[in-house]
C-alpha cells in the first residue's frame, strides 16, 4: 500500500509488484483552494486528517484486500508541506505497527518518476533521463539504474508548475493553473505574444523571469503602468486576450523545457529512454512536443498513492531495508540525491 499526503491530495493505493494497480484512491483539496489561488498549509493538513483513514480503507476495499494481503506500507516522507507530510507519515507508521508490516519511506520526486512504470505496456530502460516537472520542482535527473538519481539540472527560482499557477492567477484563471491555462489556451494564438527564454547556464532553469514577463506584457497590452496591481489585471482582460496569453505562455514554457531536455540528451548520448514526471507531465502540449518520451498515464501525473507504492517496490528490489516505524522522520525540504 502506498500513501501520499505531501501537498493537496490525500491518496492511497494498492499495487502489486510495482506495476499492477489494484486500487487508487485520490481525494483532492483543489475545490477548497481554487478560490485562494494556492494551497494554505494548515488548511491542507486538517483536510488530510479528515480524509486519511476513509481513503486508506477505500483503497483496501476497492482492491478487495484485507490487511493480511498487504506485504508492506510505503509513504511519502519528503519533500512537501510539513503538516501534510506529518498526517501521512503518522498514519503509515501507526498502521505499520498495528498490522506488523514493513514500512518504506520514499522521496516524492522518486515516486513521480516511478509513475512511469505503472501500468504502461513497456517500461523505460537505463540509463535514462527524467524531466521532473511539478508544483515544487523542475529538475533533470540522470538515472544509471533503479533507485540511483543524479541531478544534472535544476531551477534557480520558481518551479514550472508554480509558474503556471502564478500566471493563471494574473489571468484570473482558477488554481491549479496548469489545467486551467491549457484549457484557456485551446482558443488562443500561441504566437501572439513573445516571451524571452531565460539565460541560464547549462541544464539549469529559471521561471521567475517568465512570470514577470507575462505580468509586464499584460500591463502593456492594457495600457496600464507597471505599478498597477497584478490581482486587478484580470478585471480588464477580455476572453480572447486571456486565451492568447495562456497559449503564448504555455508555448514558451514548453519550449524552454524541451530545449533544456534536448541539451541534456545531447550531453548524455548513452541514454536509452527519457521519462517525464510530476504534475506538469499531464500537459498536452508538452506530451505532443516529446512524442518519444515516456509519460505516466495522465491520472498518475499528479500526486497519487500508486506511484509511492511503485517507488517503494523498486527500492526493495534495489536492496533498501525498511524503516523503523518508531523512528521515521519527515524532511519538508531535501534533495532526491540524499
Ligand atoms: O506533482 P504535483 O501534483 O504536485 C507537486 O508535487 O507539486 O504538481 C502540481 C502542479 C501544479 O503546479 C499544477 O498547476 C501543475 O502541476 N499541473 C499542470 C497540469 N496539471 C497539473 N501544469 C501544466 N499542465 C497541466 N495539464
Ligand atoms: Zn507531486
Amino acid at each position: 500500500m502506498g500513501i501520499e499526503t505531501s501537498c493537496d491530495e490525500t491518496a492511497a493505493a494498492v499495487v502489486e509488484d510495482g506495476r499492477k494497480i489494484l486500487s487508487n484512491v485520490v481525494v483532492s483539496q483543489i475545490d477548497i483552494f481554487a478560490e485562494y489561488g494556492g494551497v494554505i498549509p494548515e488548511v491542507s493538513a486538517r483536510s488530510h486528517l479528515e480524509a486519511m483513514m476513509p481513503v486508506v480503507n477505500k483503497a483496501l476495499s476497492d482492491a478487495k484486500c484485507t490487511w493480511d494481503d498487504i506485504d508492506a506500507i510505503a509513504v511519502t516522507h519528503a519533500p512537501g508541506l510539513l503538516g501534510s507530510l506529518l498526517i501521512g507519515t503518522l498514519t503509515a507508521r501507526t498502521l505499520a505497527i498495528l498490522h506488523n508490516k514493513p514500512l518504506y519511506a520514499t522521496h516524492h520526486l522518486k515516486s513521480h518518476v516511478y509513475a512511469n512504470w505503472l501500468s504502461n505496456e513497456t517500461t523505460p530502460e537505463f540509463p535514462l533521463l527524467a524531466l521532473v516537472v511539478s508544483g515544487g520542482h523542475t529538475q533533470i535527473l540522470y538515472m544509471k539504474a533503479h533507485n540511483q538519481f543524479e541531478i544534472i539540472g535544476t531551477t534557480h527560482d520558481d518551479a514550472i508548475g508554480e509558474c503556471f499557477d502564478k500566471v493563471a492567477k494574473i489571468l484570473g484563471l482558477p488554481y491549479p493553473g496548469g489545467p486551467s491555462i491549457s484549457k484557456a489556451a485551446e482558443k488562443g494564438d500561441k504566437s501572439k505574444y513573445k516571451f524571452p527564454h531565460p539565460k541560464v547556464e547549462g541544464l539549469d532553469f529559471s521561471f521567475s523571469g517568465l512570470k514577470t514577463a507575462v505580468l509586464r506584457t499584460v500591463q502593456k497590452e492594457l495600457g496600464l503602468p507597471i505599478s498597477h496591481p497584478s490581482h486587478d489585471l484580470k478585471n480588464h482582460l477580455n476572453e480572447q486576450q486571456i486565451a492568447d496569453f495562456a497559449a503564448s505562455f504555455e508555448k514558451t514554457a514548453v519550449d524552454i523545457l524541451v530545449e533544456k531536455l534536448q541539451m541534456a540528451i545531447n550531453e548524455h548520448p548513452d541514454v536509452q529512454s527519457v521519462v517525464v514526471a510530476g504534475g506538469v507531465s499531464a500537459n498536452k502540449a508538452l506530451r505532443e512536443a516529446l512524442p518519444e518520451a515516456y509519460f505516466p498515464e495522465p491520472k498518475f501525473s499528479g500526486d497519487n498513492g500508486a506511484m509511492v507504492a511503485a517507488a517503494a517496490y523498486y527500492e526493495i528490489q534495489s536492496g533498501v531495508k525498511p524503516t523503523d516505524p518508531y523512528k521515521l522522520n519527515i524532511y519538508p525540504r531535501i534533495s532526491i540525491e540524499n
